[in-house]
Formats: C-alpha cells, structure tokens, sequence
C-alpha cells in the first residue's frame, strides 16, 4: 500500500522514524512529506535513507512529475505525526502553502493525524476549533498521549508510541472508512480525570458493540482518616487495556483506583477500596460481555477502620495509662472479586472473565507454572501471567506477560513490550472467544 508519512516541526519527529520502519517493514511503500520545521528536528539525510526516496519539503522540487497532486492522489493513506498546532491550523483552513498541506488537499484515501505539542497550546480554543474541523470532515485524529512533555512539564500533549500509531495504520488501511476520532471527549477527560464516555471518540473494530469492564489500580485500604494499606500497582496495564479497548470499538467501563488521565472513550467509576472495587465490577459486569480484571485487589484489609487518626501514643493500656507500644493491627480478608464473577456466572451470555496474575518463579514452580495452577484455581477463561521480580513491571511502561487460556495448551507469549502492545494481544485472545 501507498502511504504518506507526513511530519510537522515537533521535537516529537524523532518518533516518526520509528513508524517510518513500522511501516516499511509491513511491506508499505512509505513517501516521507515532511515541512520545513520538521527538518530542524530530523534531517533530509535521515527520512532519505530510511525510506529509500528523496525527500521534498515544497511544491518546486521534481516539477515535471508534479508530485504535490500525484502524491496525495495516489497514496492509500496519509498519516501526519506529529501534526504541530501549526499544521493542524494550515490544514483546517485549507492552506496550501508547503508540499504537505497540498498533499492534504488531494488526498482522497483515509488520514490520520497525530497532533503533539505542549498542553497549553492543545487546550487553545483555536487548537481545539481547528481538530473539530478536521474530525467534521473524516480526519482521523488520534488523542494526544498524557505524560512527560518536552521540558519540565507534563500532561496531555505527547505522540502516541509509535507501534500504537503503526495500529491505527493497518486498521485505517485494512477498514477504510473506519469512523474517525474526534478530540473533544479526550480533552474533557484528561483534563477533568474523571468520568467521560465519548461516543464519537471509538472507531470500528473488532470489539463493536461489545461491553468491556476493566478494573485498574491497586486498591487502598483504610486504617485511619490518613492511612492504608495499599500496594504498587501504577494501574498502566489497566488504562491500556481501556484506551486500545476503545480504539477497537468497545464500550467501555474504568473501574479504578488510579488517578492516571482517564483513555478518551472510556467511563471511569474511581474507586478505592476492595469492598467498593467489588460493587463497582458487579454491577458493571451484568450487562458486560467482558470483565478483565487488571487491578491489584488487596486479600486484606484492616479489620477496623480508626474514625481519627491513629496517634503514637495510641490508648489507653490495661492500667488506664497511654500506651507507648507499637499497635497491632488485625487484618479480615477481602472477598476475591474475580472468583465471585465466576461462580455467580451462568449461561451462555456469560461474560468472558479475564484475570491477571503477577508471579515469579521459586522453588516451587516456574512463573507459567505456578500460572497454569492459578487459572485452574480462579476458573477464570483467560489468565495474563506477569512476570514481576525486583524493578519488573510496577510502574514500568512495558511489560512481559504469558497469556493462558483455560482448556487450552497453548501460551501466548508477549514482550518484552508496550502496555500498549500486552493489551492488543490480550484483546486479540478476547476476541477469539468472542
Ligand atoms: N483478584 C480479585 N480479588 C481479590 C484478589 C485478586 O478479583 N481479592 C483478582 C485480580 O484482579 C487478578 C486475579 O484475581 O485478576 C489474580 O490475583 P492474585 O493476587 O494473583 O491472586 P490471588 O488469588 O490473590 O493469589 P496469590 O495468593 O498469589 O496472591
């Protein structure tokens, strides 16, 4: 296939050297369009000898061939990452002033685009005004990633990893038509944290129609007003698996305990404790085809809560005296919330039950070992096996996992990889069942 890799005049170019090798090494025959600005960041040189074609950046190079009507004519998709504030601003308005707006105007195939660029100058108004447009008229336009931003600053503003970017690709190339993503869910949600479902925002796939809950997080556990017990679950895994459910067409359910950017698309219902994770997941799960239980749910929690805060010197001791000692906490186990999805399941519109299970390898058995014997133990229909260690996977970006599916042999083995990638390949399973 003809695709059009256009590259505007962001720190985030780098980036697009690697979706220019995705693409490539997918068989496509990539033309690099990038603008002036982009060279400041990423030179001729290099999208010359990545894409194996000479590279332009206006409409007076090759004029014989008048590549800034053939290119666009002929490509079978244009996908722009990172598109700047400024090129997203030409592209609303129809400049044609560079050869990659003029290549814009005579696509007619499918075009993505990816904008990046500082937090602020993507909440502008005019920003905003300028993705409507482009979204009213069939671009799709891909959400900017929250996180680390250029300087000191973060928030939402960051390109997409390129693998992500290399997916919305293949299914724009693969579905032509798929419905395209508008930006205003995504920023009413990333920037609120909180409850956001964006109809407008899911495009077609795989999981249309279809009702997915994921839970996320690790669950907190009171002591006092201030304390509990808690655990060191990022929640990462659990908003990738709702953002790439989203992208593939699910309606999805958030239930977690992190304060992460809630994935545009998707319902958040925050949560904290385990009991309140339970009635969350529960009632979610009546009408789901779908329960992925990624949080980390505490098997204990304290058996009473302290109305004020525990003090050091916390009661009186069997004279009536302050108590200096250390006090003991007794701990109540948790009810386990993936097994009670399990047994109250009956019937064939049962949803499909996914657990996660973070292990390591000792002298009792190998990770996928003790594995195998957890996913007979929860009787859940897949299992995601973690492998944690010391500085493994809390926290991290990726993530190596073995995925099991009950009544079946075979593993599905992923990563090291994205958050990103583990939660394309566990919705892939999904979807087998289905
Ligand atoms: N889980 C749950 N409720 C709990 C504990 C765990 O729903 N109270 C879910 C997790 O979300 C995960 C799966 O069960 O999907 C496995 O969690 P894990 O902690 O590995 O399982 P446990 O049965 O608690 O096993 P272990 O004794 O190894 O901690």
């Amino acid at each position: 296939m003809k695709v059009v890799l256009g590259v505007a005049g962001g720190i985030a170019a780098y980036k697009a050297c690697s979706l220019l090798r995705l693409l490539s090494e997918a068989g496509h025959d990539v033309t690099v369009v990038p603008t002036a600005s982009a060279l400041h960041f990423v030179g001729e040189a290099t999208w010359s000898a990545l894409s194996g074609k000479p590279v332009h950046t206006d409409v007076w190079s090759d004029i014989t061939e008048v590549p800034h009507v053939r290119i666009g004519q002929e490509a079978d998709l244009v996908v722009v990452a990172p598109a700047t504030a400024d090129l997203l601003a030409r592209a609303a308005t129809g400049q044609a002033d560079d050869l990659l707006t003029n290549v814009l105007l005579t696509a007619r195939c499918p075009v993505v685009m990816a904008p990046a660029m500082h937090t602020e100058m993507w909440e502008h108004p005019a920003t905003q005004a300028n993705v409507a447009t482009l979204s009213e008229r069939g671009v799709h336009v891909v959400p900017p990633a929250s996180g680390r931003l250029t300087g000191q600053d973060s928030g939402p503003g960051r390109l997409p990893e390129p693998e992500d970017l290399f997916a919305i690709c293949q299914r724009e190339l693969s579905h032509p038509g798929a419905s395209p993503t508008s930006h205003a869910g995504a920023r009413a949600s990333g920037a609120a944290g909180g409850v956001s479902a964006d109809a407008s925002l899911k495009s077609r796939g795989d999981l249309e129609g279809r009702r997915v809950v994921v839970s996320a997080g690790g669950t907190r556990e009171p002591l006092d007003p201030v304390r509990y017990l808690g655990n060191r679950s990022s929640g990462k895994q659990g908003y990738a698996l709702a953002a790439v459910a989203v992208q593939r067409g699910a309606d999805v359910t958030l239930v977690t305990t992190s304060g992460l950017p809630v994935p545009p698309g998707a319902t958040a219902v925050h949560v904290e404790t385990a009991l309140e994770m339970q009635a969350a997941v529960r009632e979610a799960a009546a009408s789901a085809d779908v329960v992925v239980m990624a949080a980390a749910v505490a098997d204990f929690r304290p058996a009473q809560v302290a109305a004020h805060k525990i003090k050091k010197t916390h009661g009186p001791d069997a004279d009536g005296a302050a108590d200096d000692s250390a006090p003991t906490v007794a701990l109540v186990r948790n009810p386990d919330i993936l097994a009670g999805l399990v047994a109250e399941r009956g019937g064939a519109s049962a949803p499909v039950l996914v657990g996660f299970a973070a292990e390591t390898g000792d002298g009792t058995g190998s990770v996928l070992e003790h594995g195998r014997a957890k996913l007979a133990r929860k009787g859940c229909d897949v299992l995601v096996v973690n492998e944690v260690g010391a500085g493994v996977t809390f926290g991290k970006d990726e993530n190596t996992v073995h995925v099991l599916r009950r009544g079946s042999e075979q593993v599905l083995d992923v990563g090291p990889a994205t958050k990103t990638t583990v939660a394309g390949a566990v919705w892939d399973v999904v979807s087998d069942l289905l």
